[in-house]
Formats: structure tokens, C-alpha cells, sequence
């Protein structure tokens, strides 16, 4: 295979996560200078004026730069809390009893009980559940359950304060994935005009189609994004495949996640995510302390650096940085770190060898011409890029799901698609206008838009995909290689 040692470009995506951090004069700027493909607007914090001033600033930034950079609004989601101490926290003893009140007062808890925001949650639970706070560090055992109080003995103690997470060993808190709030943030989300929109603790399919309605028309051309974190949406092949098959990408939420199944699940099932996504023709960002040290270190860990790498070699399409870049003393040196990460672990052969897909029966032309693609590219000499004309980010989506050393350049006129495009592993979204020229002319325009890049180089092939019919979606059914500096038909 012809597959180079170094690759120019980075072909992982990073998501940067934007708060007081990332507001600070300058750091924005140097955070997308420094990579950022896609930045998270955090819902469970902040005000819309907040999204919608830092949604404002990343398009100033990227058009400045001339990059394309998506935007991803996160949902909050029903995430189960306790309410507040009287006196701000409390400290447990292990072996202590202590007792969720759903009706006591949200301010009134205290050394024997506190209250809790999730008023059904007597119903969910009985004797013999394990309960953890604090994700994990505080562990109950329920002794018994008489609504409106969950009667609990403290297993593991420590401090708890106020609002702090609660989830259930195992999984099987059935908050409904969509609260009052998120469908106001939704709103907000969608008249600020992001890119992608998350949502958090989705239990099955169902969930994410909900989302989808609710979304409506004015959605309609929003990525939706399934963050997997709950122990149901995992418990069997099923489930996993009908929520990713229900959303444009998936997140490996490994924060509530890693809580409700324990390290050990997560390991395989992080890897399996991967897997199935990048088979069901998705996309998928794998998230939560991946440079965790960095929030007041300017170096990351040799443990994160290898979390990062081992990420890309699984075949995310992206990494994602939470506090680092929101709240940490360091957004920029993380972005640099992670795009270093990224650009080792892409330097190895398993990330840049395919053997995905070579027993399968294609059912669609598109799909057949954009995997022809990569199997070309990947086996003939001297391929510089494969570049795809695209109405929706479709074509090149199908191409990235195969492993490669080159990239795959997404050409559209379509902003939307640029942006959506951002968070494809190894597609460089591109500005090109395809209409008003014919066949031979947009093959040459094409070349001389990777060239002004420095794509390209005198000599190299390129491989071309396309329609018939410029602006039809769907419609790629061409594969044309050529060669730079020869004549064009
Ligand atoms: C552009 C090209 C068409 C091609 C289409 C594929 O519009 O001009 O010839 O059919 O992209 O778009 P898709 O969204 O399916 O990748």
C-alpha cells in the first residue's frame, strides 16, 4: 500500500469546549489558530447571551483565519442531583445512615438527609441498589425505600456538597432524556444557528428521534448527537446500534458513563463505539478528561498523552477537551498538546491502513464510488488527495469512514456543509462553487483550489468524485484520477 510515514495534516478533529477560560482577550483566537475544528456550547452552564456571544466571537475568529469551524450546542439533559446543605456540604462516615428526601426543601439538608431535583426517584429504586454521588466518590447502599425517602447506609463516605451528580449502579434512573429546560435551550440553540446539537443521557432510539421532531423544520440541518453515558444505552448490541443509527454522531461520554458501568466496561465498550459508529456510517467524538492535568498544568500526563493517542488509533473522527479549555489555566498549550497527540498516534500504520468494508456488499452508487475512492487512493502510487464535491458532506462522510494517510477534501458552496464537515476525521472542508462551469472546467478549478492550499504538488494524482448534475445530492456517481501539470478532459 502506498500509505506515507508522515501526514501533513491532522485528520482527527478537536472539540474545544468554550467558558471564562476561553473568554479571556485572546485565547479564542489562539485556541482556533492553534486547531480547534469545533467548539461545545456548554447548556448546563451559562446564560443563552453567554452561547450566543461566544457562538458570535468563534465566526469572527474562524472568518478571520479563514477556518471553518463547527459549533456544537450541548443540552444539558436530566442529569439526577441532590439538592443543598444548610451549610453548603456535609461530611459522611462510612456506615452512617443517611436519607434522600424528594420533598424536603432544596435548601435544607444537613448531616441525615438532603432533597433531591428528581422527584420520581423513590419509584426507580429499592432495597439492595447501590447509589453513587458525586460520580463515585461517595457510595450508598439502599437499605429501603418508602416514598417520599430513599433510606440509604453510607458505603464509601466523604465529602458531599451541594448539587452534586447522583446515578444508580448499573443504570435504570428513567428520566425522560429531554427536561423543560433543554427544550428551552433547544430553542435557543437553534435560533443562535449551530452546527451540531448534543444530546445528553439518551436511553434508546426513540430518545433521539424525539429530539429529532422536536427539532422541526427550523432544525432540519443540524447535526444530532447522541452522548452515550447511560448504562442502558450499552447494556446490548441493539440499543447502541439503534441509538447511533438514530443520530448523525455519537459521543463516548465517558464521565456519567464510566460511573454507571465501572472502568473496566468502559475500556471495550469505548472501543466498540468506534467501531460500530464508523461501520454505521456516523461519526463519533470520544470525550471527558482527556488532558484533565492540563486544567492547571501547562504539559499534559504521559497517561493523557496515550489516552489522546490510543483514542485516534480506536479511529474517533474527534477528541474533546471539557474543563481544559472552559475553566483551565491552559486552553491554548491543550489544544497544542492534543494536536501533537493526534498527529503521532496518525504517524502509525493501524491508523492509516484499511481493511474495513472489503467483504461487503455495497448497496448505494454514492457509497460505491467513495469507498472505490479510498481503495484507490490507498493502493496507487503517488495519490496526493481524494477530493469530493459534495452537496451535503455525504460522499466524503462515506470516505472517511475508511482508514487513510491522505486527506479527503470536501469541496461545497454549501457553508453549512463546511461546517458540518469539520468534525469528519481527515476531511478538509473547502469553499467551492461548482455551478456555471462544465465537466472539464471544474476538474481543473478543482485542482487549482488544492494547489493555492498547497495540497498538491506537480505531479501528484488526485482522486475525483462527483455527478453528473452539479448540486445534487446523492448523484456522485464518477471516480476520475488525474495528474497534476497534464491536461484535463
Ligand atoms: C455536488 C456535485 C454533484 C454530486 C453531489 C454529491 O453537488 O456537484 O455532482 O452529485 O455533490 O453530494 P452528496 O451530498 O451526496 O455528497
Amino acid at each position: 500500500m502506498s500509505t506515507t510515514q508522515h501526514t501533513p495534516i491532522r485528520r482527527t478533529k478537536i472539540v474545544a469546549t468554550l467558558g471564562p477560560a476561553s473568554d479571556r482577550p485572546g485565547v479564542l483566537d489562539a485556541m482556533v489558530k492553534a486547531g480547534v475544528d469545533v467548539v461545545r456550547l456548554n447548556f448546563s452552564h451559562g446564560s443563552a447571551d453567554d452561547h450566543r456571544n461566544r457562538a458570535e466571537a468563534v465566526r469572527k475568529a474562524a472568518e478571520q483565519q479563514g477556518r471553518t469551524v463547527a459549533i456544537l450546542g450541548d443540552l444539558q439533559g436530566p442529569k439526577i442531583r441532590i439538592a443543598r446543605f444548610k451549610e453548603g456540604k456535609v461530611v459522611l462516615e462510612e456506615g452512617a445512615d443517611f436519607r434522600i428526601d424528594v420533598s424536603l426543601n432544596d435548601d435544607d439538608g444537613d448531616q441525615h438527609q438532603v432533597g433531591c431535583d428528581y422527584k420520581e426517584l423513590a419509584d426507580d429504586l429499592k432495597a439492595g441498589d447501590v447509589l453513587l454521588l458525586d460520580d463515585g466518590r461517595v457510595v450508598f447502599d439502599v437499605v429501603d425505600v418508602k416514598p417520599p425517602h430513599i433510606n440509604c447506609k453510607v458505603k464509601v463516605g466523604g465529602k458531599l456538597s451541594n448539587n452534586k451528580g447522583i446515578n444508580k449502579q448499573g443504570g435504570g434512573l428513567s428520566a425522560a432524556a429531554l427536561t423543560e429546560k433543554d427544550k428551552q435551550d433547544m430553542k435557543t440553540a437553534i435560533s443562535i444557528g449551530v452546527d451540531y446539537l448534543a444530546i445528553s443521557f439518551p436511553r434508546s432510539g426513540d430518545d433521539m428521534r424525539y429530539a429529532r421532531d422536536l427539532m422541526g423544520e427550523a432544525g432540519k440541518g443540524i447535526g444530532l448527537v447522541a452522548k452515550v453515558e447511560r448504562a442502558e444505552a450499552v447494556a446490548d448490541n441493539e440499543t447502541l446500534d439503534d441509538i447511533i443509527i438514530a443520530s448523525d454522531a455519537v459521543m463516548v461520554a465517558r464521565g456519567d458513563l464510566g460511573v454507571e458501568i465501572g472502568d473496566a466496561q468502559l475500556i471495550g465498550v469505548q472501543k466498540r463505539m468506534i467501531a460500530r459508529a464508523r461501520t454505521l456510517d456516523r461519526v463519533v467524538i470520544t470525550a471527558t478528561q482527556m488532558m484533565e492535568s492540563m486544567i492547571s498544568s501547562p504539559l499534559p500526563t504521559r497517561a493523557e498523552v496515550f489516552d489522546v493517542a490510543n483514542a485516534v488509533l480506536d479511529g474517533t473522527d474527534a477528541v474533546m477537551c471539557s474543563a481544559e479549555t472552559a475553566a483551565g489555566d491552559f486552553p491554548v498549550e491543550t489544544i497544542q498538546a492534543m494536536d501533537r497527540c493526534c498527529r503521532g498516534a496518525e504517524r502509525e500504520r493501524e491508523a492509516q491502513e484499511s481493511k474495513h468494508r472489503m467483504k461487503d456488499t455495497f448497496h448505494r452508487i454514492d457509497e460505491t464510488v467513495a469507498l472505490s475512492a479510498m481503495y484507490a487512493a490507498n493502493h496507487l502510487e503517488g495519490v496526493a488527495a481524494i477530493s469530493c464535491l459534495t452537496e451535503s458532506g455525504h460522499t466524503p462522510l462515506i470516505a472517511s469512514r475508511i482508514r487513510s494517510a491522505l486527506p479527503i477534501i470536501g469541496l461545497s458552496n454549501n457553508p453549512a456543509t463546511l461546517r458540518r464537515m469539520a468534525l469528519f476525521r481527515g476531511v478538509i472542508p473547502l469553499h467551492f462553487d461548482a455551478d456555471n462551469f462544465d465537466n472539464a472546467e471544474v476538474n481543473a478549478r478543482t485542482l487549482e483550489t488544492l494547489e493555492s492550499r498547497k495540497l498538491l504538488q506537480e505531479g501528484d494524482f488526485v482522486i475525483l468524485t462527483k455527478g453528473d448534475h452539479s448540486s445534487a445530492q446523492g448523484g456522485t456517481n464518477t471516480l476520475k484520477i488525474v495528474q497534476v501539470g497534464t491536461e484535463i478532459g
